[in-house]
């Protein structure tokens, strides 16, 4: 089955690909995405890459940054990109880039320009199909204030009247095409990629499939590795790809950390058995409940949980002889955990990205880095994964941990158990699973009163979350039938021991998160 997709679904060199230079903006892999969604696979490199690395792309895309063309340690591309003979857009920052390096002006503009902007195109391929006004969105603090020489301004706002400018085939936006905000850019996007780059649009999911491939070849070459599996989308796309690659080099393994769900565990090697991924499952129940002993901040846990996870990969790949370690990491675990993909902030250590010791002794290969999780629902798609396992909610790998909020004990985790467990046969029951990207209960620590039967109870508190989303980067909560919400919270307080109030969560991301820790 891989192989097919492996072999026959992909012929040497058929994909145009469009090189993305990064320039630290927060938005580059947004970029990426946008044009994947357009059929274009794109690759992201450093802002100073070699201009003989990205000569075989069809067009170039310089992305936006934080930074300011007159800063001393701004950061400039090879002037040789602009000889390579091929279309460019440089935006935002790039746009400045491109106004400083051919003889134009930038300025700190006054105000900083932030937010929606009517935006006015004029005549020009770029703009094909675009209404006057479109609605773009702007975020930046320079601007271009003298168009440099042979540019012709082709777009304008009220504030920046050289918001679009171009030279031949090198084009320059002030404003950002890739993010949703600018209600029309994807078709700008559209018309750079087929009327003037001329792209084929040959990229679809399975061609991922190739790609990381020869990743994972070139990183492992013929060393054996070890993957950590949990059962979700995620690692199950990677073990599958993994597999067709390393064969019986590769190791697919699964820590049950004691903090999964009810049934959890029998559910995730029931996956790998059905997949033939040959899991090996390791209890280390005791060692996770014993380093958490006591401990109840939510960062912490995250730590002492990612750290426990990489000594027991290392203790096991080194009995398997093993030297890599591969993970099913995503672009939102990287984005919201660490800085080393543009100038974000941390908002909480994802167990696999932030978490990992620094003298860890595994190479780590992550193939799915790149992606966004309903891309890796459509590669799951074109690796012939049943719909069954590929749809399953996400589950964070610090699991219950982070959905009892304070310190994790057994009798915690039971009740959390059996009240998630109640509320996901009840949204399966009612049709409801299938329509909501993600939904948990949160074990609240405070009691509060209640009353059965006459008598007064002083009991436990569960949170209920249910939320829509697209990539987990942006949510909105869920809008139950009053009645179906009803059902499920009478269904828990009647049936969880202990429990007699349920609250549910009704804030969306931003400014929440959606797991509470
Ligand atoms: P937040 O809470 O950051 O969650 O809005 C976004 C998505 O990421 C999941 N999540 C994690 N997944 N390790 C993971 O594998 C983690 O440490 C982690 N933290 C959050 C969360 O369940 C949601 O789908």
């Amino acid at each position: 089955m891989i192989k097919k997709l492996l072999y026959d679904d992909y012929a040497e060199n058929m994909i145009d690909k469009i090189a993305i230079l990064d320039f630290g903006s927060q938005y580059t892999h947004i970029i990426a995405r946008r044009l994947r969604e357009l059929g274009v696979y794109s690759v992201v490199f450093p802002y100073n890459v070699s201009p003989d690395e990205i000569s075989d792309s069809k067009g170039l895309i310089l992305s936006g940054g934080p930074f300011s063309v007159y800063q001393d340690d701004a950061p400039l591309p090879d002037r040789e990109i602009f000889n390579l003979n091929m279309p460019i857009i440089g935006i935002c920052y790039g746009l400045q880039l491109i106004g400083k390096l051919f003889g134009g002006s930038i300025a700190r503009s006054e105000a900083r320009e932030y937010g929606r902007m009517d935006f006015e195109p004029l005549d020009d391929p770029l703009f094909v199909g675009i209404n006057s006004p479109t609605t773009v969105w702007m975020s930046h603090g320079d601007r271009l204030t003298i168009c440099p020489p042979s540019f012709k301004v082709i777009g304008r706002t009220s504030n920046s009247p050289f918001a679009a400018v171009r030279f031949n085939n090198i084009y320059g936006l002030q404003f950002h095409p890739e993010v949703s905000h600018t209600v029309e850019g994807k078709r700008m996007l559209e018309n750079f990629l087929y009327s003037i780059c001329k792209v084929k649009g040959d990229w679809k999911a399975s061609s991922f499939v190739e790609i990381a491939r020869d990743e994972i070849i070139s990183t492992c070459g013929n060393h054996r590795a070890v993957l950590a599996y949990s059962g979700g989308v995620d690692s199950t796309v990677c073990s599958v790809l993994v597999k067709g690659v390393l064969k019986d080099k590769f190791t697919p393994i699964f820590v049950d950390t004691g903090l999964m769900r009810k049934g959890e565990v029998r559910e995730i090697k029931g996956i790998g058995e059905e997949l033939k991924l040959d899991v090996m499952v390791i209890d280390a129940e005791k060692r996770f409940l014993n380093s958490l002993k006591g401990v109840i901040d939510p960062e912490q846990k995250r730590m002492i949980i990612g750290r426990e996870f990489i000594r027991v990969f290392e203790e096991e790949a080194s009995e398997l002889d093993a030297e890599y370690l591969i993970q099913g990491t995503l672009y939102p675990d990287r984005i919201e955990s660490v800085s080393d993909v543009g100038p974000s902030h941390l908002i909480k250590t994802h167990h696999n990205v932030g978490a990992l010791p620094k003298d860890m002794n595994l190479g780590l290969v992550e193939p799915l880095k790149a992606f966004f999780k309903d891309e890796v629902r459509e590669i799951a798609n074109a690796l012939r994964i049943p719909e069954r396992i590929y749809k399953r909610h996400p589950f964070p790998g610090p699991g219950l941990a982070v959905r009892i909020l304070g310190e994790v004990t057994k009798e915690r985790l039971e009740i959390l158990r059996e009240a998630d467990y109640i509320y996901m046969e009840m949204l399966k029951e009612l049709g409801l699973y299938d329509n909501i990207w993600q939904a948990f209960a949160v074990f609240i620590p405070v009691k509060t009163v209640g009353v059965i039967g006459d008598v007064r109870t002083y009991g436990n508190l569960i949170g209920l979350r249910a939320v829509e989303s697209e990539d987990g980067m942006t949510a909105d909560w869920y809008y139950f039938k009053k009645e179906d919400l009803e059902q499920i919270a009478s269904s828990i307080m009647n049936k969880v021991e202990g429990v007699n109030r349920v609250v549910y969560d009704v804030s969306s991301k931003p400014p929440s998160t959606i797991e509470w820790e």
